[in-house]
Parts: structure tokens; sequence; C-alpha cells
């Protein structure tokens, strides 16, 4: 994959094909697209930044919630992180996911549901919520920012991998890196999506607290749990 060559994943080269194939070899309509047969932008950003950044993932217990490929949460798998669940609502990226993983040689417990207003997830003991490209509907991510400030009071640190999508509530959330993404023509009409990682601010876990870097692949970097002040420098504000 671009930007994280040491990953492998099944993937589409006409996802909009395979969509239609879908839909005519399962004789239904109005299905959702194959988000799992491509990897986002946003995804391919957070998986480079925890790659980067292992000592934010390792001997943690993470969740990826949209999933779609399994992306993010094969890099969190990779860079350590004590136990990996991912979230999607298709049934397709649920098997997908599990493929992928198996393919990287990593574990993934995979969960084909909408636990989004789910009180009880985050389950207590979750480290990380990890979140690409999923602030692409108004209700999705209304419900995705309700649920990763639930699990954010609960103690989670937040990372969000998005280019800056229509409904990211970009106010509310400190950026720490970006990565120029390659590949994207197919689906977002140009090949390199400028791609932001993003945090809740503040640091709920002392332990994730590290000080801020400057060099990371791929793209301008502030480092991770900035201060603010180091936010405004990145950003240009
Ligand atoms: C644009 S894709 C991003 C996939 C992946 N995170 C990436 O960056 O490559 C969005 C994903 O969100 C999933 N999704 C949509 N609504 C969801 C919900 N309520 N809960 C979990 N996943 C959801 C879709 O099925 C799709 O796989």
């Amino acid at each position: 994959m671009p930007l994280v060559p040491g990953i492998r994943l099944h993937l589409a080269d006409d996802p909009i094909g395979l969509w239609q194939r879908t839909e005519l070899t399962s004789g239904r309509t109005g299905l959702d697209p194959p988000f799992w047969a491509f990897a986002w932008a946003g995804g391919l950003a957070l998986a480079r930044y925890l790659l980067d950044h292992p000592e934010i993932v390792r001997g943690r217990r993470a969740i990826d919630i949209a999933s779609g490929s399994g992306l993010v949460a094969i890099a969190a798998a990779m860079a350590g992180a004590a136990a990996v669940t991912a979230y999607d609502i298709d049934p397709v990226a649920a098997a997908a996911i599990g493929m992928n993983a198996a393919a990287n040689g990593v574990t993934v417990l995979t969960v084909c549901a909408d636990v989004l207003d789910e009180d009880e997830i985050p389950a207590p003991g979750t480290d990380l919520v990890l979140i690409a490209d999923a602030f692409y509907q108004r209700d999705l991510a209304g419900k995705m920012m309700r649920f990763a400030e639930r699990a954010h009071a609960r103690g989670a640190a937040v990372f969000i991998g998005d280019f800056g999508r229509a409904y990211l509530p970009r106010g509310q959330l400190t950026p720490l890196a970006s990565y120029d993404v390659p590949g994207q023509s197919m689906l977002e009409g140009s090949d390199i999506k400028h791609t932001t990682i993003w945090a809740l601010p503040g640091d709920p876990q002392g332990a994730l607290t590290a000080p801020v870097r400057s060099s990371v692949r791929g793209g301008r970097v502030a480092g991770y749990w900035p201060t603010a002040a180091a936010a405004e420098v990145n950003t240009g504000r």
C-alpha cells in the first residue's frame, strides 16, 4: 500500500464495478458502496502515524471504528497493540477485515454492528479509539463525534485520520501531523490528498504523554499530544 508498504490488503481495482457486481449477484439494490475495497486517505495516514509512533500503541487495547478494509486496525496490531477490535456495519467489510488481518499475520477481533449509540461501548479498559475517514455524512459524523467524546471521557485517547471531509468538526480537534497520501485519484478526484491526524484535546492517559517530535516520513508533523502552542504552530494560526 502507498505510505504503508508493510501492509497488504485485498482491495478492488475498480470499486464501482465491484459495487455493481455485488448488487447483481446478491439480487439486492441500494447496497452501500464497497468502502472496504479501497484504502482511504484517512486510513492510510492514520496507519502510517501508528506505525511511526508505536509507543502510543504498544501494549494498549485499541478499537478501530468504521474499519472498512481493516487497514488502521492492522496497523495498530503491527505497532504492538495488546488487542485490537475492528467495528464496521458492513458484513462484507467484516469478512475483508478478517482476510486482511490474516494476510498480514496479525489478530484483529471483528464486530459487524453499529455500536455508536451503545452506551456500554467502548468497554472499560479501552485505551485507544481510532477513526479514519468517517466524517462524510452529517448523521454519521454526529454519532461518531458523540462516540469519540464518550470514549475520551472514559479515559481513551482518540485519534482521527481525515483530510477534511465536510462534517469533520475540526474546531473541536487538535491537529497532530499531516501526510500527503498518494493513490487517491480513483475516488477522490486528485492523486494526492493532504491528510491530517487529529486528536481530541487533552491526554486522558498520562502514560501517553510524550515529547513533541519533528521527524515523521511523509509530511509535516507537530508531534503528538502537542501543547496548544505547538498545535498553533503546526496549523500556521
Ligand atoms: C470511507 S470508509 C473508511 C474505511 C477505513 N476506516 C479507511 O480509512 O480505509 C467508511 C466505513 O465506515 C463504515 N461505517 C459506516 N457507518 C458506520 C457505523 N455506524 N458504524 C461502523 N462503521 C460504519 C462503512 O461501512 C465503511 O466501511
